[in-house]
């Protein structure tokens, strides 16, 4: 079975791009590994991450990021059967702040990044609009 979680959370400190580019070189690794897509936007101290893939594989590489000590107050958004992956070509993609953040930000009436206001379709509207604009962090 194949499902979507998402979710969000406050890094412990501000990010580096090295700190980011870590984080993506080991999920890209190891989600490719285990057949997870997905896509990570960090913005203002705030992750927000989508992990699609088999059930079993994703609730367990969801226990580990959210023990990872880079962040905290981790918050489950949506947990959703799915029948596709809507990120199958990104074992991890990346998105930092850009005048596309800002302007879907103002379509959701916020006039900066705080996922703990988005609703569950705003939060996935989000990051869809974000794949298509993927940056690499270096
Ligand atoms: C915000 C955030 C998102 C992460 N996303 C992933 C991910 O998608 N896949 C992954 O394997 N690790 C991810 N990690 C890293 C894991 O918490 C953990 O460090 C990693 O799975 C350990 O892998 P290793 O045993 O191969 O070193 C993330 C960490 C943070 C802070």
């Amino acid at each position: 079975m194949t499902i979507r979680l998402v979710y969000y959370s406050r890094a412990l400190r501000d990010m580096s791009l090295q700190d980011i580019q870590n984080i993506l070189t080991t999920a890209r690794g190891n989600n490719s590994d285990q057949d997870i897509c997905g896509m990570l936007c960090y913005e203002s101290n705030w992750f927000l991450q989508a992990l699609e893939g088999d059930r079993e594989t994703v609730n367990e590489l969801f226990l580990e990021i959210a023990d990872d000590v880079r962040h905290e107050d981790v918050v489950i958004i949506s947990y959703s059967y799915i029948d596709e992956c809507i990120f199958p070509n990104w074992h991890m993609g990346y998105a930092a702040n850009s005048g596309a953040v800002t302007d879907m930000l103002k379509s959701f009436g916020l006039d900066r990044f705080e996922p703990e206001k988005l609703t569950p379709d705003q939060a996935l509207e989000f990051l869809q609009n974000m794949s298509g604009q993927q940056q690499l962090a270096a």
